[in-house]
């Protein structure tokens, strides 16, 4: 057991960086974050920020140094960085779990070898993969292997000819070509798995996406039978058990005539958790925190519907003279039972995740209306 104030690292130091931190500083812990970014959110308040490239060994020498155990807020990290620090000190997922996640093509390898229903895929290396590709896979989706995020480094197909074109694009890089399914819906679940093979979950939620970014996660999901919920649930804590899993995971679902399929997993905890932060008796960082410190789980039941709406970068563009303009904060803060939360991030990009908010209440019906009037209020239009 690791108890504060040790000190525990994190690499990655964006915005699932900064809730790890302010999880582990309630409790007592201090917190190193290892990022390149001079300005990263969480880097400026942990207690010391290494900015440093991934790979640095002073830096990692210095992270195996100075932490009693470290996790990952950024799926990319190099699994041989998560390695070499593992032989000084506890790492939390191990490299060889981030390793599965952070490559589309052995994530589903892992997936069709245990059986887990994914959407067709084939892995392409080649033009002639391309060529060889089974029919059936288009219209499709090219997605490189590793470093995507957000939808980049991914192109819609509608034939082989696409394909090729997009395979150039992607600088002929590893990728995988998927079949396009008509999704009813999307899901996903998050759960905190220990070192005693104990998980908890969080309840799923129903995922809304604009332009391949989540725009809402929206919690009970809207499945009348309660059986998907259950199901992913089930399929989520497998994933889990199968890559001997200990800390805080996202399984992403796609939902077709009630089927569940497998599109991805996070290791660790995902933007569709957020909600978890104001809803939830312990949310999914502090679960982290938890399962790096061998510390019991805590209670993840939720205590009222919530609505999560994601704020991208757009909105400080959308005053229509090209400039950027702060949005209209005291709109969504005079809505009741609204959460706002800004991750102080210096520059809005378009398409950058700058905050979000969560609408809570007792009733879903009710909570979802709240939200989506709030969204159009700050000024986010569905075009
Ligand atoms: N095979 C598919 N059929 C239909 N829609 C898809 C398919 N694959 C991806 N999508 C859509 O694109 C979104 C992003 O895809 P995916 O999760 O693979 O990429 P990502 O870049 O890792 O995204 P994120 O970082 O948001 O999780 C999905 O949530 C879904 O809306
Ligand atoms: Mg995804």
């Amino acid at each position: 057991m690791i108890l504060p104030p040790a000190t525990l690292g994190v690499l990655g130091g964006g915005q699932l960086g900064r809730y790890f931190v302010m999880a582990a500083r309630e409790l007592g812990y201090r917190v190193l974050v290892l990022d390149p970014d001079s300005h990263s959110t969480a880097g400026r308040i942990a207690d010391e920020h290494l900015i440093a490239a991934y790979d640095d060994q002073d830096a990692l020498n210095r992270m195996a140094e100075s932490c009693a155990a470290i996790t990952m807020e950024f799926e990319s990290v190099p699994a041989d960085s998560l390695a070499y620090l593992a032989k000084f000190v506890p790492v939390r997922p191990s490299a060889e779990a981030v390793a599965i996640c952070q490559n589309r093509s052995v994530e589903k390898d892992f997936l069709r070898r245990h059986d887990f229903p994914h959407a067709s895929y084939v892995d392409i290396r080649s033009e002639d993969d391309i060529k060889n590709a089974p029919t059936n896979l288009f219209p499709g989706i090219l997605k490189v292997s590793r470093f995507g995020y957000d939808g980049k480094g991914q192109a819609r197909v509608k034939g082989r000819g696409d394909a090729l074109v997009a395979f150039h694009q992607f600088k002929n890089e590893p990728c995988i070509l998927e079949r396009h399914m008509a999704l009813d819906y999307e899901m996903s679940v998050v759960l905190t798995r220990d070192e005693n093979d104990k998980t908890e979950c969080f309840p799923a939620s129903q995922n809304q996406h604009r332009h391949g970014v989540l725009d809402c996660s929206v919690v009970p999901v809207r499945d009348a039978s309660g059986h998907l919920a259950v199901k992913a649930r089930e399929i989520a804590e497998d994933i889990a058990a199968r890559m001997a899993y200990i800390g805080t995971l996202g399984v992403e679902f796609f939902v077709i005539d009630g089927a569940l399929y497998v599109n991805e997993m996070a290791p660790r905890p995902h933007n569709s958790g957020h909600y978890t932060l104001d809803a939830c008796v312990t949310n999914q960082y502090e679960q982290q925190v938890r399962a790096l410190c061998g510390l019991p789980l805590g209670d993840t039941k939720s205590h009222s519907a919530a609505v999560m709406v994601n704020l991208l970068g757009d909105l400080w563009y959308s005053g229509g003279s090209g400039y950027t303009r702060e949005p209209d904060w005291y709109k969504l803060l005079a809505v009741p039972n609204l959460k706002l939360h800004l991750y102080g991030k210096h520059h809005a990009r378009p398409g950058r995740k700058m905050g979000h908010f969560t609408v809570l209440g007792e009733y879903p019906e009710k909570v979802r209306e709240t939200a989506m009037m709030a969204r159009a209020a700050i000024g986010i239009r569905d075009e």
